[in-house]
């Protein structure tokens, strides 16, 4: 038994009914070695009987000590009802007695598990779903009352045995869960519930709104939590996640924020004194959640409160958060030791990424500028532009936003308070987006014909005007124009890139090539970074240090940017991505005709926008703020967007299930037709 993380020792009865529940949790580098007591509870009823039978220690005490000679870590108890049945304290006397008969340096069981969640996370009263008789239950009840835990509501099913457990569907136990669920209850505990339960989890707590706790999560958490480990796996609940908030394997730092400092750093107040007031700040209300952690589509604040995620950190967490392959690239990272080393040298990290991208892209595109955000990537392009051209003037569109820097924001036409600046450079005219029409055409084409154009740049989807899509005739159209006239064509890719619209790039999709790609947000796989993509002859052309920054396309950067590329290829999710998009739209498009306050809904693959009006009719901030501040509440975090702040901006990771897409239409519908 090898293991970098660990080595643990699970004893449960010989039925075998444990292997696949626990082990399927364990993170991969956790060595562990299961031994087997005589008991079983296949084809047994789930009666007190049975339990009693397979809580005598002596069997269990026989095969700890055939794992002697393994010397593990920590050794588990994988028996649930087993190790509760005989009240408080018979677990702990398990436990000590098989800790010392393989010479563990820990113990745990089940039971013992469950308490050590209920107390770290302080979650003093909640309902529990058994699986088991009643008398089964009651004691497990009344295990959980010695420990001071108090029961909002409970329900025993009854099963029949294991493989009734197993073959409950996600609508019996949302049904159950819903059946127990009360406001006062912090948490739902399940008792049992196995390797079927546990891969529903997610969906079962996004539907019921809070952390539930079935046996395999608790045990799985505690050995982690005894080896000191961040266990980063999204199938397991928000239970495990909450061990991802640990930034390294360090015990001390699993140990969650304190409340009062949340309350400090959760008051906009506090925040409007130390911040610039040109940043932006939480405009939905006084107190902004401080998250702590998340998972997936969920992120979780100080009071343990779930939040669906659907503006994925301002359009950057494709693949949603604490995603393992993308948490496994930064602890790699770490452990070179490396976190910078300037812009004159490489780490692997970046080498591959670089090397996987000149793969990937079409060889127009193969040669790679990096940068550290979107607004750097475009200057990158403006500049590249205007160097290879020898002009100065661009062409942009109406709705466009690429960046809050000078060069960025004079080809961005929404420049919000930045307008009084006045005259920016490089000139930009700019054509409306992509409204096919004759004089459309006769206005590009004397533009190019003036000779004075370094460069046509356009948004193949405009996020921030609210999520509005060009024409793609008209994009064919531009395409060919500027071929025509060798003007550079620069897509905007830093919102639609890396997979949000059903495919790596958009530009795939269209079936356009442009001379020049912009990319960033999901392009540094939720750190800071971008590039930008161009032929040879546009981008080996300037000399070095035209165009360079201290931490452009950073290290760690490089390596979650790699990892969510070889991610998407991997999963290639693009039928999904399509399939999220026909969900949202088949759930919020009736509301476009029943709600006079929903004007349009727009949107491709996993970016959607609905439009929000009042009684004239007229785009309205304050009542999209309202919808959005009445949705956060109930548990849902949208995007703001639209040309007057008037779109809901729905922004959900590749990966979001379709309960929690469900979740999130419910929410924001219930808000709308709130107002
Ligand atoms: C299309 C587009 N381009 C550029 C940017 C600027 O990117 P960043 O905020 O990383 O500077 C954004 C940001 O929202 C964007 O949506």
């Amino acid at each position: 038994m090898k293991g970098d993380l660990g080595r643990v020792a699970f004893i449960w009865p010989s039925d075998g009914l444990n292997d696949d529940e626990f082990l399927a949790y364990l993170p991969d580098d956790v060595a562990w070695l299961v031994n087997r007591f005589p008991g079983t509870l296949e084809n047994h009823s789930l009666d007190i009987e049975t339990f009693k039978a397979s809580a005598d220690l002596k069997p269990m005490v026989s095969a700890a000590r055939m794992m002697h000679s393994v010397r593990p870590d920590i050794v588990a108890l994988g028996d649930h009802a087993g190790s509760f049945i005989n009240g408080k304290g018979s677990d702990l006397e398990q436990r000590d007695a098989l800790t010392e008969a393989c010479g563990a340096a820990h113990g745990t069981t089940v039971s013992t598990a469950l308490i050590r969640v209920l107390q770290h996370f302080n979650w003093q009263r909640v309902s529990v779903c058994s699986p088991y008789t009643e008398e089964v239950t009651d004691k497990g009840l009344h295990f959980l009352r010695q420990h001071g835990i108090e029961i909002a509501a409970v329900e025993s099913i009854e099963l029949s045995d294991e493989h009734a457990i197993a073959g409950q569907k996600l609508a019996d136990w949302t049904k159950s869960l819903r059946r127990i669920d009360r406001p006062d209850a912090a948490a739902l505990v399940i008792f049992g519930g196995g390797l079927h339960l546990a891969s529903m989890l997610n969906d079962l707590e996004v539907s019921i709104g809070k952390p539930i706790i079935p046996a395999t999560t608790a045990l799985v958490w505690d050995v982690c939590r005894l080896l000191g480990i961040a266990y980063l796996d999204n199938r397991a609940g928000s239970l495990v996640s909450t061990l991802a908030r640990s930034p390294s394997m360090s015990k001390a730092t699993l140990k969650p924020v304190p409340m009062s400092d949340l309350n400090k750093y959760s008051s906009n107040e506090n925040m409007a004194q130390r911040l610039s007031t040109a940043t932006k700040i939480f405009a939905l209300g006084d107190a902004p959640p401080v998250f702590t952690s998340a998972q997936g589509c969920v992120l979780v604040d100080g009071a343990g409160k779930q939040f669906l995620d659907f503006a994925c950190g301002s359009g950057t967490t494709v693949l949603g958060h604490a995603h393992p392959v993308v948490m496994q690239a930064v602890r790699a990272q770490m452990s070179t030791g490396i976190l910078h080393i300037g812009p004159h040298f490489h780490t692997p990290s970046q080498l591959a990424l670089i090397d996987r991208l000149g793969d990937i892209l079409p060889e127009s595109l193969n040669v790679i500028q990096p940068a550290t955000n979107g607004t750097e990537a475009t200057e990158a392009a403006i500049k590249a532009a205007m160097h290879a051209t020898g002009k100065q003037k661009f062409i942009s569109f109406q709705g466009s936003y690429h960046g809050r820097t000078l060069g960025a924001m004079a080809l961005s036409h929404a420049r919000g308070s930045n307008s009084i600046l006045g005259a920016l450079i490089p000139e930009t005219v700019f054509m409306p987006y992509t409204i096919y029409s004759p004089d459309f055409v006769q206005q590009l084409e004397q533009y190019l014909e003036s000779g004075d154009i370094a460069g046509v740049i356009i948004e193949t989807v405009q996020a921030t005007a609210g999520m509005r899509s060009a024409d793609p005739h008209c994009l064919h159209l531009i395409r060919k124009l500027t071929k025509r006239y060798q003007v550079p064509l620069i897509f905007d890719e830093v919102f639609t890139g890396f997979g949000r619209t059903g495919s790596l790039f958009h530009f795939q999709q269209l079936g356009i090539e442009p001379d020049l790609l912009i990319l960033g947000k999901a392009a540094g796989g939720g750190v800071p970074g971008a590039l930008l993509a161009g032929s040879a002859a546009l981008l080996r052309h300037w000399k070095p240090g035209t165009q360079s920054s201290t931490f452009q396309m950073h290290p760690l950067s490089a390596a979650t940017s790699l990892a969510t590329l070889d991610e998407l290829c991997r999963l290639a999710p693009w039928d999904r991505v399509v399939a999220i998009g026909d969900r949202i739209r088949a759930g919020l498009q009736p509301s476009v005709t029943s709600n006079p306050h929903v004007a349009a809904l727009h949107g491709v693959g996993a970016m959607w926008g609905l439009e929000i009006v009042g009684a004239d009719g007229e785009a309205d901030r304050p009542l999209t703020k309202h919808i959005r501040q009445i949705a956060l509440r109930h548990g849902l975090i949208t995007w703001e967007c639209g040309l007057d702040g008037h779109v809901i901006g729905l922004t959900p990771p590749l990966l979001v299930s379709d309960v929690e897409i469900d979740k999130a239409i419910e929410i924001l519908i219930q808000a709308i037709n709130q107002v």
